[in-house]
């Protein structure tokens, strides 16, 4: 039996940078609300993506089986090069006056002192259900150009490719979790469980940067917020879909990939940006 499900051999883009010189950090529709919730993501990134490369170096070890152990390496080179990247454009926000670091260092310290409190399967549960949520932040990023619609280009190329290599690596913590611990009902309920603890956990994290965001921010607009709300709710309703992406985690029987309109988008949004 495969022991990964990933439908296509993963690789990472070490060529692909971005230049933010020109960026400003209210980049999308003008809108400062809706530009930070995206900053308040980029800025999130590099803590995420710490502690997922932390758990799944450590599962590496157990892991025997090549075609899964190349996935893995695949996986922790393209984390590796997101936080690069978003490093890079939240250092352009830093020098535009933006950042968030009690938030950012807060975040550190509940996913370092969750993953050592809790067992190993219980910490590449929190991975897996962690990768999901961000699963469903990046299939209408790739998947409806309305969401992007109006952002300054190079900011919209980071979170492009950002989104399609999400997409892509989709499943591989969860091929470890089964491959290491099984995936009978009791490991099921785990994975739930840890959907809720790594939903606090982000939500949390972004709210707070969010708000430091928006305590510096120069030029507040109240008049613009409910552009936020609209887009999250109605339209595009980014949000609201990004919800929908998530609850299937939570079906019985739910698999990675099982949406197959998955691959032909990772295919295009491969063509659109020309760095497959
Ligand atoms: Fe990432
Ligand atoms: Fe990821």
């Amino acid at each position: 039996m495969e022991n990964t499900t990933t439908p296509f051999p993963l690789s990472a883009r070490p060529q692909v940078t971005f230049h933010f010189s020109n960026s400003p950090a209210v980049h999308h529709r003008g809108n400062a609300y809706l530009s930070h919730f995206w900053n308040a993501l980029s800025i999130m990134a590099p803590s995420t993506e710490r502690a997922a490369m932390r758990v799944l170096r450590n599962a590496r070890k157990g892991i025997e089986d090549l075609r899964l152990r190349a996935d893995i390496d695949a996986f922790l080179k393209q984390e590796g090069l997101h936080t690069r990247e978003h490093r890079r454009f939240n250092t352009r926000l830093a020098d535009l006056g933006y950042e968030a670091k009690a938030a950012v260092d807060r975040a550190d310290r509940n996913l370092d002192a969750y993953l050592d409190r809790v067992d190993a399967p219980t910490g590449l549960a929190l991975v897996i259900a962690g990768e999901h949520l961000i699963y469903a932040l990046s299939r209408d990023l790739i998947g409806d150009p309305r969401v992007l619609e109006g952002m300054d280009p190079e900011v919209k190329r980071l979170f492009l490719w950002h989104a399609l290599e999400e997409v892509e690596h989709q499943s591989v913590a969860h091929d470890v979790y089964v491959y290491l611990y099984g995936d009978g009902p009791s490991h099921r309920l785990r994975r739930a469980k840890a959907l809720k603890d790594a939903t606090l956990i982000l939500g949390d994290t972004v709210r707070d940067i969010l708000t430091d965001l928006m305590a510096v921010e120069p030029r507040p607009q109240p008049r613009q917020r409910p552009e936020l709300a609209r887009f999250m709710l109605l339209s595009p309703g980014y949000g609201r879909r990004a919800l929908a992406h998530t609850l299937r985690f939570l079906v019985p029987g739910f698999n990675p990939w099982e949406n197959s309109g998955d691959l032909l988008l990772v295919e295009e949004t491969r063509q659109r940006l020309s760095v497959a």
